[in-house]
């Protein structure tokens, strides 16, 4: 089975957790970058207006294609309870060529809707889904709990 991890990450947690699901799935990894400045408490506030005015930015075009994937594993940051800007233009924008999908999101507390509204997004029931809290990243708790994720995507 061929899988692709397909993330965004502002500050680096979301990437964390990607680097690890590739590294258990032995699988692709594409990171989702913005053209959008996001830096700094201007860029926090920005993304979270962008969030919740459920706006979309511009991102650079992917390398690697997921419809060459049998799943495409896409993660985002949680942004004012909901998925960040550039993963939502991403999954608008490659929603179609998608076959299978698996989510995962990284966030403060163990609540939003982030999971439910990229699932709405894509039109399309996740095969697995993982959300890790701030806590679980620095107990290691989330290492158990990625473990658990892959082998729901891989059974
Ligand atoms: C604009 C913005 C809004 C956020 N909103 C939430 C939120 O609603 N709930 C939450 O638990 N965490 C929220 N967070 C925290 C991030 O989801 C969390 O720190 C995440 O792990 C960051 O991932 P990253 O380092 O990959 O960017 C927010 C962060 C930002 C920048």
């Amino acid at each position: 089975m061929k899988l692709l991890v397909a993330y965004y990450s502002r500050t680096g947690t979301t990437r964390k957790v990607a680097e690890v699901i590739a590294e258990v799935l032995k699988c692709d990894v594409e990171e989702i970058r913005d053209l959008k400045n996001r830096v700094g408490v201007l860029g926090w506030l920005s993304s979270g207006m962008d969030a919740t005015l459920k706006r979309l930015t511009k991102i650079e075009k992917p390398v690697k294609l997921p419809e060459l994937y049998d799943v495409t594993i896409v993660g985002t940051p949680v942004w004012n309870s909901t998925v960040s800007t550039p993963v939502r233009t991403y999954i608008l924008e490659y929603r179609s060529r998608f076959k299978q999908v698996a989510f995962f999101c990284t966030q403060y507390s163990s609540e939003s809707n982030a999971l439910k509204d990229m699932e709405a997004l894509c039109g399309m029931k996740p095969i697995a889904t993982l959300m890790i809290t701030r806590r679980q990243m620095e107990t290691g708790d989330y290492i158990g709990e990625i473990e658990k994720f892959c082998a729901q995507i891989t059974r």
